[in-house]
């Protein structure tokens, strides 16, 4: 008997729920951007120069010096994660203002993976996910696998008032709700304290879950630090595990996203269900970087945001400025007070892809085209600027290609 060598049809065998992976336009085009000619404002990783590279460097030493740490460092460990590191972590969860324990932190691979865990633990194909309009990308590729339909708020909807009931009319009940308070991928922009409890008004009218993505919420270079809203949800349910609300944090905007320590803090069963989702997915976290991650934030860890919120502040600033300087008139943009992006926003018309493609060939400067943000319909006329690789000088040079650009295409 003769065997077929034909190769399997393999778009044919991947599950249903694969329809909706498809790759990310960004990620896609990243690579293409990675020429030494191009003047980037399209990453939005960190600045390399403010890694801790000495303390990280120091960590893995004494740890792999020393045989019983090594021993500990390099074998399996708990899924929740390493204890004195979850420990530290509610500490600093009470400068959040949550009161927590450990049994209310796991430690993830990134915050992305606390997206994908919870989109596993919450979705299923239909269930309603509520995003802003834009959100990160990346909790759309992360969900997108659980197959929801999304319900996108407009910005300013909750300011103005959201009528809950309306909104989910014909939808799968008990929504959940993704939102990134402070300093939002791809905006800039944070909620106000007046949005936050109107959010927690709505959570509570149409009982909805919610996740606080706080990815940037430590890279805050002016105005005050906002209540969080899991904060904000205890001190209206009492208590953590009364919460509705997980927040999801991570070591990789302020130390290196390279250790890949995120973490989930929420209510005690929300936790127990990851626990045993993390288990079967990756088991654990590194345990020598979560070991090395502990070492290099247990002490001078505000010190270090201070000398972050200082570089990132000055490159915003300076962005600002240029923004400024040099773009026409009937183009507007986002002010952040932390983070790394500002999001431009273009007049009615305008396409932010087709101005990629110019600004590459004419003026070899890339960015973000604002369309992928987007979970619903795409508003065309955005992009996202990162002021958080280029130098002051280069982010002056491209935000005067981008003006120069902008004129000759607006005529
Ligand atoms: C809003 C937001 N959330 C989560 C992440 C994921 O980061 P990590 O998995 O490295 O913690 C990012 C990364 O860009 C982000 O912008």
């Amino acid at each position: 008997m003769t065997t077929t060598t034909t190769a399997p049809h393999w778009a044919a065998r991947f599950s249903a729920r694969m329809s909706r992976v498809r790759a990310s336009e960004i990620r896609e085009l990243l690579k293409l951007l990675d020429q030494p000619d191009i003047l980037s404002f399209a990453g939005g990783i960190p600045d390399p120069g403010l890694f801790p590279a000495e303390r990280i460097q120091a960590g893995y030493d004494a740890i792999l010096a020393d045989p019983e740490l090594s021993a500990q460092a390099l074998q399996y460990s708990v899924s929740e994660g390493y204890l004195p590191l979850r420990q530290w972590i509610v500490e600093r969860m009470a400068r959040a203002g949550v009161a927590c324990a450990p049994e209310n932190i796991m430690v993830t691979a990134g915050s992305q993976q606390a997206l994908d865990l919870l989109g596993k633990l919450f979705l299923g194909p239909g269930d309603t996910v509520m995003v802003a309009r834009p959100t990160y990308l990346g909790a759309l590729q992360a969900f997108n696998a659980y197959e929801p339909a999304y319900l996108d708020l407009p910005d300013g909807a909750l300011a103005e008032g959201v009528d809950g009931e309306a909104l989910m009319t014909g939808r799968a009940p008990q929504p959940l709700g993704y939102f990134v308070p402070d300093y939002a991928n791809p905006t800039g922009r944070s909620l106000t304290h007046a949005e936050r409890e109107a959010l927690l008004d709505l959570a509570g009218e149409i009982d909805m879950t919610l996740i606080e993505d706080a990815a940037y919420r430590d890279l805050r270079f002016s105005g005050e630090a906002a209540a969080s809203l899991l904060a904000l949800d205890i001190a209206r349910s009492g208590h953590i595990d009364q919460a509705r609300t997980v927040y999801c944090g991570t070591l990789s905007k302020t130390v290196a996203p390279a250790l890949r320590i995120g973490w989930v803090c929420g209510p005690r069963p929300v936790i127990e269900k990851l626990v045993l989702l993390k288990q079967g997915s990756d088991l654990h976290v590194s345990t020598v970087n979560q070991m090395v991650a502990h070492r290099a934030v247990a002490e001078g860890y505000e010190q270090h945001l201070g000398a972050l919120s200082g570089a990132y502040g000055g490159k915003a600033r300076a962005m600002l400025e240029a923004l400024e300087r040099h773009m026409p008139d009937g183009v507007t943009w986002s002010r952040p007070e932390g983070g790394m992006f500002v999001w431009v926003t273009l007049p009615e018309g305008m396409d932010g892809a087709a101005l990629l493609e110019r600004a590459l060939a004419e003026e070899k400067i890339a960015f973000v085209p604002g369309g992928p943000f987007f979970a619903e319909v795409p508003a065309a006329n955005a992009l996202r600027l990162s002021y958080s690789l280029p130098t002051d000088g280069e982010i002056e040079d491209g935000m005067g290609r981008l003006g120069r650009l902008l004129r000759r295409v607006m005529g």
